[in-house]
This record gives C-alpha cells, sequence and structure tokens, in this order.
C-alpha cells in the first residue's frame, strides 16, 4: 500500500531536478502524476520513466508565469484523471547574481514572475478544484532562501520568501474546507540549478557549501520524500507549515 495510493498529482517543473523526483516518488507511492513543465522533452522523459517503471502518468506543457497556461494546466489535470488532490507547485529559476541595486528590473520581473506569482496562479486554478472534491493537499518549494537570505541574489530571497508568506495566508484561508497547504525548504540540492549556481556563482555556491553542516549536497529525492509526505493523509493535521529540509544550513 503506498503512501498515496489512487490520488491523482499535479506538479509544475516535473522536467528536472526535485520536481521529476517528486513525480517519480508520488508514482512509486501509487498516484497518477500529471507531469507539467515548459520544456516538453524533458517533461515527456519524466512520463516514460515512470510509465517504465509501471506507473501512470501524463504531460502537460506550461509555463507557470502566464494565467492562461496554469488555467489549463489545471484542467487537462482533470480532464485526464477526473480530480486533482496532490499539487506541487515546484518550478522556479534562480536568476542572476547581484547585489539588489545591480539587481536588473528585467531580472527581478522574471524571477519574481516564475518564482512567486508562478506559485500564486497555480494556487489560484488548484484550489477550486479542490473545493469542488471536498479537498486535497498543496506543496509549494520555497527554499532555505525563504527563511535566510545571501545578499548577491535579492530576487530570489524575496520570491521564497513571498513564498513561504503566501503558504501560511493561503492555509489559513481554507483550513476548514480540509485544504492543506505546506511549504518545503530544501537547502543545497543536487540539480541543474545548482549546477548553473556552481559554475556562474561560484562564491556563492562556496558560502553555502561551508555553511552546511552535513557536508554534502540533498540528493532531490530526500527532497521529494518530504514533499509526497505531507501531500500524503499521514499529514491531516499539518497544513501553513514551511518545512525545511537542508542537513541543518538555516538553524545555525
Ligand atoms: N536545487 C536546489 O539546491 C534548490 C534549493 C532550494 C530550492 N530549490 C527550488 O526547487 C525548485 C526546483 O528546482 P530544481 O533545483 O529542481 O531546478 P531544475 O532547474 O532542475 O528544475 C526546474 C524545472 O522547472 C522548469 N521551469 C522553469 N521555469 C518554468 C516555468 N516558467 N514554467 C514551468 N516550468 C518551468 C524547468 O524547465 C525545470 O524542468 C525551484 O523552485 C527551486 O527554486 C532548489
Amino acid at each position: 500500500m503506498g503512501l498515496v495510493d489512487g490520488k491523482v498529482a499535479l506538479v509544475t517543473g516535473a522536467g528536472s531536478g526535485i520536481g521529476r523526483a517528486a513525480a517519480l516518488v508520488f508514482a512509486k507511492e501509487g498516484a497518477k502524476v500529471m507531469v507539467a513543465d515548459m520544456m516538453v522533452e524533458t517533461g515527456e522523459e519524466t512520463v516514460k520513466m515512470i510509465r517504465e517503471s509501471g506507473g501512470a502518468a501524463s504531460f502537460v506543457k506550461a509555463d507557470v508565469s502566464q494565467e492562461s497556461e496554469v488555467q489549463t494546466m489545471v484542467a487537462k489535470t482533470v480532464e485526464t484523471y477526473g480530480r486533482l488532490d496532490c499539487a506541487v507547485n515546484n518550478a522556479g529559476i534562480d536568476g542572476d547574481s547581484a547585489l539588489t541595486t545591480e539587481c536588473t528590473k528585467e531580472n527581478w520581473d522574471r524571477v519574481i514572475g516564475i518564482n512567486l506569482t508562478g506559485v500564486f496562479l497555480g494556487l489560484k486554478y488548484e484550489i477550486p478544484q479542490m473545493q469542488k472534491q471536498g479537498g486535497g493537499a498543496i506543496v509549494n518549494i520555497a527554499s532555505t532562501m525563504g527563511i535566510v537570505a545571501h545578499q548577491n541574489v535579492p530576487a530570489y530571497v524575496a520570491s521564497k520568501h513571498g513564498v513561504v508568506g503566501l503558504t501560511k495566508s493561503t492555509a489559513l484561508g481554507y483550513v476548514t474546507e480540509n485544504i492543506r497547504v505546506n511549504a518545503v525548504c530544501p537547502g543545497n540540492t543536487r540539480t541543474a540549478i545548482l549546477d548553473h549556481v556552481m559554475k556562474e556563482m561560484p562564491e556563492i555556491f562556496e558560502t553555502l557549501m561551508a555553511a552546511t553542516p552535513i557536508g554534502r549536497l540533498a540528493e532531490p529525492e530526500e527532497i521529494a520524500n518530504a514533499i509526497v509526505w505531507l501531500c500524503s493523509d499521514a499529514a491531516s493535521y499539518t497544513t501553513g507549515h514551511a518545512m525545511v529540509v537542508d542537513g541543518c544550513y538555516s538553524i545555525q
């Protein structure tokens, strides 16, 4: 018996990294999965991986910063699988490295548009479907940068603090309707985003690693396990929580 047997899960940014790992764990734990990403090839690859291991999955192309695409993404999930029990608003980018005065308006708009507005749009269209069904569980992906800060990525830090606040506000708004809304705040995880940080912003990567007491990166599956647990009935009294999964990075 899987943790999310018979449930329908939607994961954005599921063509890579944490989103792909979450999609795979949802499938392994018994859910049917709608894989959403703006990249068709990698999204389809995730679907193939799930189907090859005996699970059920479909792909929908969606840019989470575009309202009409998010609306279609949720509608396609319901059209394909009949309902929406679990949603993971995961798609995100790191943006450019610069102090606040050097951060361009373009970088600010892009990072906030995907990381924060993208999560807001997800909630806006996922919740009404869950209300119709009588409940559901949502996990928004923030970051340790939603709890603490780094001076060189102000837009990213603002977007992730925003995701934590939005999660709490939304959790309160729907707590009596059997809809749970939590955030996961991953630490440094071995994915494409971190590869980019390592190559383009080595100074940030070095300070992050030096301050990670566990002494290694997280594997995407270690974050995915927390996401799927929060979406499962085992977490039925947990809502409005920002769960840090960071090897002690942010408690120092
Ligand atoms: N890797 C880390 O160390 C780390 C740490 C903390 C938080 N996070 C967060 O985890 C989430 C996933 O990141 P990851 O590390 O797996 O990165 P990743 O780059 O491996 O995956 C991100 C996925 O999101 C997709 N995506 C990007 N913009 C999109 C958009 N506008 N619409 C739809 N899809 C889009 C990409 O195509 C990609 O498949 C992000 O929100 C990120 O901020 C990552």
